[in-house]
């Protein structure tokens, strides 16, 4: 992974869906990239197909929830002195049924994999470099109730507060007891409402750097995730993303877009 002049992307969960569709953009647009996923066969054969189209794309094994396939990225990139310019954290499951299984494998994938890549990169990561969390609509702060939107858009709420509140979500589920305790029926939701927070409360750690950190909702989109009756197109859900992975160096952090629009947290 020899450091080129181009500027460097890393997009995780790529092998299909729209992490590969934001590849694609992104090294159309300039970017080298590396696509990730945790399948190596189809992690690879994606990002071959890129290449074939003359784009600059190699594959990197990464499974979000992994510490240690999750440092061996960061480990290779240090090998090489890589510096990333762009991390989209794109992966994420949308499992069917809710219990206690389902809320911590979301929750670790959708939230904890995304906090543990950014926080992994960070030392790798060039000073004004954008960080991206796809996020959802769902993910809005109007999911959960009003007791635990306070909570989660609390100026004061730290990443321990955090982590803390969602191993509570996980717990409620666990207890027959999250109705009682205003969450939804949705693992899911919760998470994207975590991550939001999560992004939120990145702002100051990584302005330091000069970085920008922004939520994205792509819209609904027919994906294997979003079901074939979806309203967008993978290329128009993925340009959603592009635009904040690509942002100028004066644009937002800190916030929740659609196709480059605020939306309320
Ligand atoms: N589609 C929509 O309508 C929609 C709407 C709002 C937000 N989003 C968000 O957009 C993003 C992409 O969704 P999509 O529609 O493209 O979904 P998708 O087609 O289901 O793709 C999800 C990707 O995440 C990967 N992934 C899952 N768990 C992983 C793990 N532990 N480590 C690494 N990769 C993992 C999957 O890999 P495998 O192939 O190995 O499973 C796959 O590549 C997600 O964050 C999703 O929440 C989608």
């Amino acid at each position: 992974m020899p450091p080129g002049k181009r500027p460097l992307a890393v997009v995780t969960g790529a092998n299909r869906g729209l992490g590969r569709e934001v590849c694609r953009q992104l090294a159309a647009a300039g970017y080298e990239v590396i696509l990730t996923g945790r399948d190596p066969a189809q992690g690879a054969a994606a990002a071959a197909e890129l290449a074939q189209q003359g784009l600059a794309v190699l594959f990197r094994p990464l499974d979000v929830t992994d510490d240690a396939s999750v440092a061996g990225l960061a480990d290779d990139l240090a090998r090489t002195g890589a510096t990333v310019d762009v991390l989209v954290n794109n992966a994420a499951i949308a499992l069917k049924g809710f219990n206690a299984d389902v809320a911590r494998r979301t929750i670790d994938t959708n939230f904890y994999g995304a906090a543990r890549v950014t926080d992994a990169l960070l030392p790798r990561s060039a000073a004004g470099a954008r960080v991206v969390m796809v996020s959802s609509g769902l993910g809005q702060l109007t999911a959960v109730a009003p007791a635990l939107r306070r909570q989660f858009a609390d100026a004061k709420l730290t990443t321990a507060g955090l982590f803390a509140l969602v191993e509570k979500f996980v717990a409620d589920v666990g207890q027959g007891r999250h109705g009682l305790e205003g969450w939804p029926s949705s693992a899911y939701n919760v998470s994207k409402v975590a991550l939001n927070a999560l992004t939120r409360l990145l702002v100051p750690t990584l302005k330091k750097r000069g970085l920008l950190v922004n939520a994205v909702c792509p819209g609904w989109v027919r994906t294997d995730m979003g079901g074939s009756g979806a309203s967008r197109s993978v290329e128009e859900g993925a340009r959603s993303i592009v635009w904040a992975a690509t942002l100028a160096a004066d644009g937002p952090t800190g916030g929740f877009f659609r196709d480059g629009s605020r939306l309320a947290w």
